[in-house]
């Protein structure tokens, strides 16, 4: 299903923090989901061309429904604000997926550092990692409490190490402490706004290589510009100019090829093509080094050719 749209029912909507509502989701009919695992997203279409993702944060042992929060965006383009108008318990909802970008390895211990809404992949994530027994510890910050959605839950995961910091009273995540000093086999998990994941990646820069991983829900700023490179589309037959201050899906829109697309930003997987031959120029912030290095795909709202020539199977 992970590629299919279906229409899931809308079993309850109800706010659980200031601006979060939690909507659980089941199959009409009573079928099982597809089964996910924490970190993982799905697709939800909410109508008028706003396709948006949010992350899975109900138990992933259970196949009967899904539950997912969305913070409403005052400054968005509308996609949070139809959740929060328009999606009613009873009512129908189309998605996609699960898919996830956002895996949890195995380590023998776990550092969860959430800001926000970004506690929705986190929730699963320490919830696993105390059933595996593995140690965890998870910094998780908002601007006041009521803000802050699943406190509560957390504080129900036995055996690890929770601080709650609503920065209205205790200020900001003491991130020099908790990242101070590296411990081996550890994995860090971020998931939140910019600003605490830029702040994460520079505190944890003397961490061995690949012991963070975040996600990002909001796009960093990123750049889709680069040398001007030529892209043939294998089966459309076309061959197209990418100048160099023009994104490469732009041009293969303008060009009249649809390419299912959401964030034009490199963060959500949606745009994600086959290359068929070339070397692309990754920007994303999606792909695994593995798929970068693989070069089989790659996300064109933001990414480039390093060569003159990239044939896409589009
Ligand atoms: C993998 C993944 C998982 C996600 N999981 C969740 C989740 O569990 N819960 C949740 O609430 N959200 C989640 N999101 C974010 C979600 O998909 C939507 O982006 C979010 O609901 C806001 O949608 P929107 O249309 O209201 O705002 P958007 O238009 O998407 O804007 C989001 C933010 O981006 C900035 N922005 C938007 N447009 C511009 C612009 N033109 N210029 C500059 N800045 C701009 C603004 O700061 C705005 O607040 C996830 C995103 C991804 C990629
Ligand atoms: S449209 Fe989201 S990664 Fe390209």
């Amino acid at each position: 299903m992970a590629d299919t749209w279906t229409t899931l029912e809308v079993e309850s909507a109800e706010p659980c923090a200031t601006d979060v509502v939690v909507i659980t989701l089941v199959d009409p009919d009573g079928a099982a989901l597809p089964a996910w695992a924490p970190g993982a997203h799905i697709d939800v279409d909410l109508g008028a061309g706003f396709l948006r993702q949010y992350s899975l944060c109900g138990d992933p042992g259970d196949p009967g429904r899904w539950r997912i929060a969305v913070l409403r965006e005052a400054a968005g383009r509308g996609g949070s604000q139809r959740v929060h108008d328009l999606v009613r318990a009873g009512g129908k909802l189309p998605v996609r997926g699960p898919r996830n970008h956002f895996p949890l390895v195995d380590a023998d211990r776990y550092l969860f550092i959430a800001g926000g809404i970004g506690i929705t992949p986190i929730l699963p994530m320490v919830r696993r990692a105390a059933a595996q027994g593995r140690p965890w510890t998870a910094l998780y910050g908002g601007r006041s409490r009521n803000s802050m959605a699943f406190v509560d839950e957390l504080r129900a995961v036995p055996g690890g190490d929770l601080a709650v910091v609503p920065q209205d009273e205790f200020g900001l995540l003491d991130l020099p402490a908790a990242l101070g000093a590296p411990t081996e086999r550890t994995a860090i998990y971020c998931c939140g706004p910019e600003p605490l994941i830029a702040a994460v990646e520079r505190e944890s820069a003397h961490w061995s290589p690949g012991a963070l991983h975040r996600e990002r829900f909001t796009a960093a700023p990123v750049t889709t510009e680069g040398g001007a490179f030529e892209v043939v589309l294998q089966r459309s037959g076309l061959r197209l100019e990418v100048p160099e201050h023009e994104s490469l899906l732009d041009i293969i829109e303008n060009a009249g090829v649809a390419v299912e697309n959401s964030c034009r930003a490199g963060i959500c997987g949606t745009c994600l093509v086959r290359v068929t031959s070339g070397e692309p120029d990754h920007h994303d912030d999606v792909l695994s080094d593995d798929e970068r290095e693989r070069g089989e795909v790659m996300l064109p709202c933001v990414s480039r050719a390093r060569g003159e020539l990239l044939v896409l199977d589009l």
